[in-house]
């Protein structure tokens, strides 16, 4: 029933565009445009204010800190947002009266004490209630996830990311680097949502051939091909009332990509061979850490497919990001450590020097590297704590010692990245761009904002690394 509000809302929502694309949080920002605040009562239109992850991480955010204001760019920054979220989402609380514009600048924003007494009041009980929103449901499954997340602020938004799509029933697409949890998280949603009772099917695009694609999505009759000895069904099939989860999406080829976007149209699949489509009702869940907007502009992701696909959007942030969540996942994942190799929870432990080491590492495999460089310390301890000699890592000391030594603005850094990777493909522009993963035009505009040219003479000034 949960689900249904805001299911309801969601299809009267235009699909999002990549360049405007609308992530998870402001969901409803954009999703009750036909309902004026002033049609509603106080606390129906204040409960909506709050209802969006995003706005109610900022409102909480901004009077938390009474005294500072905030650009657009610090609070994109610290909620992992893009910026017409923010803008949007501030438009609305400044509507409301919860926060202004700082004085004196165009664009740094404030708490303010709504001038309506009754909004005072509405603010003061729901920024009093802050442990008690985030601890309201209190069921197992809630308490271990809770626990998994982590405490860092960014998480607790994602946290809330997380109960809103559960309470509905909308395509969901998870975005975050390798190894950051896309998949936890996924099951998470799963689990927690109404269909949490059925199967959660997870494929892994990336590992799926297309000549395989069909017959693991859609299954096949005996006898449809050479070796189909058995009957068997198909992913999609098992995951009828349950979730589909779609690992790496973004590695899917064009001809999968028809295939599946007619299933999604259609929500009827045929076995191969078969002569019967079959109803299907399931939950998609994907994930990608590719740039799948930019990759919709280039043509290389069907645009309709990525409609589908994102009707809502949730972006983990990177260990990096979170790195007052090191400790916490460290002691957490070494009693995982423990527990597989059937050792008491409490049998090894971590000692100060070694979490301060893991809090200066750069971590680009994400929690999947913080876990096995645990294990790794683990195994290596001589007893049964692990010190700071016990830690290595996959790919030791390199961006901090460098930057120590070698410090350059970003735009610098920048610009000599470009033009080592031109370098590396002979100054062709397709592959460059591809490599970095930026459309053409935005390379052929940084080449001449950069005045580049193919064979430069060795770089002579100052700021110019020399280790390249
Ligand atoms: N919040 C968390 N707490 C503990 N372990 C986690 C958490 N998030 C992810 N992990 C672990 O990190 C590893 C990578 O997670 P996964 O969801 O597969 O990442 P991704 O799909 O983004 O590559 C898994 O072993 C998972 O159990
Ligand atoms: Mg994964």
């Amino acid at each position: 029933m949960k689900g249904k509000v805001l299911g309801t809302r969601v299809s009267i929502r235009a699909a999002p565009r990549p360049h405007d694309h609308v992530s998870g949080g402001d969901l409803s920002a954009t999703t009750q445009p036909t309902r004026r605040r002033e049609e509603l009562d106080l606390p129906a239109s204040f409960k909506w204010l709050v209802q969006s992850p995003l706005r109610s991480g900022l409102v909480r955010f901004l009077h938390s800190r009474t005294n500072e204001a905030f650009g657009v760019a610090a609070l994109m920054q610290r909620f992992g947002r893009l910026q017409q979220d923010v803008e949007n989402c501030l438009r609305e609380l400044v509507a409301f009266g919860v926060a202004r514009r700082a004085p004196g600048t165009r664009s740094r924003y404030e708490a303010t004490r709504p001038g309506d007494v009754a909004v005072c009041r509405l603010l003061d009980r729901f920024l009093a209630q802050q442990e008690a929103v985030s601890s309201e449901d209190r069921s197992p499954a809630v308490q271990r996830f809770r626990e998994m997340i982590g405490t860092d602020e960014k998480m607790v938004i994602v946290f809330e990311w997380i109960r809103t799509a559960a309470k509905s029933d909308i395509a969901v697409l998870m975005l975050g680097p390798t190894g950051s949890g896309k998949e936890v998280v996924a099951r998470m949603i799963h689990e927690l949502s109404r269909r949490g009772a059925g199967r959660f099917q997870a494929v892994n695009c990336a590992a799926l051939p297309d000549t395989l694609f069909e017959s693991e999505l859609f299954g096949y009759e005996k006898g449809a091909f050479t070796g189909a000895h058995e009957r068997k069904p198909g992913r999609i099939e098992l995951a009828h009332n349950g979730t589909l989860f779609l690992d790496e999406i973004g590695d899917l080829s064009i001809m999968a990509q028809a295939k599946l976007l007619r299933v999604l149209e259609d929500k009827k699949v045929e076995r191969l061979g078969g002569r019967h489509s079959i109803e299907v009702n399931f939950r998609l869940i994907s994930a990608t850490n590719r740039p799948l907007d930019q990759w919709v502009q280039d043509g290389r992701f069907r645009e309709d497919l990525y409609y589908r696909v994102n009707a809502f959007s949730i972006r983990l942030p990177s260990l990096r990001e979170r790195a007052s969540d090191i400790p916490l996942l460290a002691h957490r994942l070494l009693v995982r450590y423990c527990d597989a190799n059937g050792l008491a929870a409490d049998s090894k432990s971590i000692d100060q020097g070694a979490l301060d080491l893991l809090g200066t590492y750069h971590w680009p495999g994400n929690i999947r590297e913080l876990e096995s460089t645990i294990s790794r310390a683990a195994v290596s301890a001589p007893g049964n704590v692990i010190r700071a000699e016990d830690v290595q890592f996959l790919h030791p000391v390199e961006p901090v010692e460098r930057s120590r030594t070698q410090l350059s603005s970003l735009r610098e850094a920048e610009r000599v990245h470009i033009q080592l990777v031109l370098e590396e493909v002979a100054w062709n522009k397709k592959q460059a761009a591809k490599i970095l993963e930026i459309s053409r035009g935005t390379l052929y505009r940084k080449i001449g904002e950069y005045h580049m040219e193919p064979h430069q003479p060795e770089p002579t000034a100052a700021a110019q690394p020399s280790d390249r």
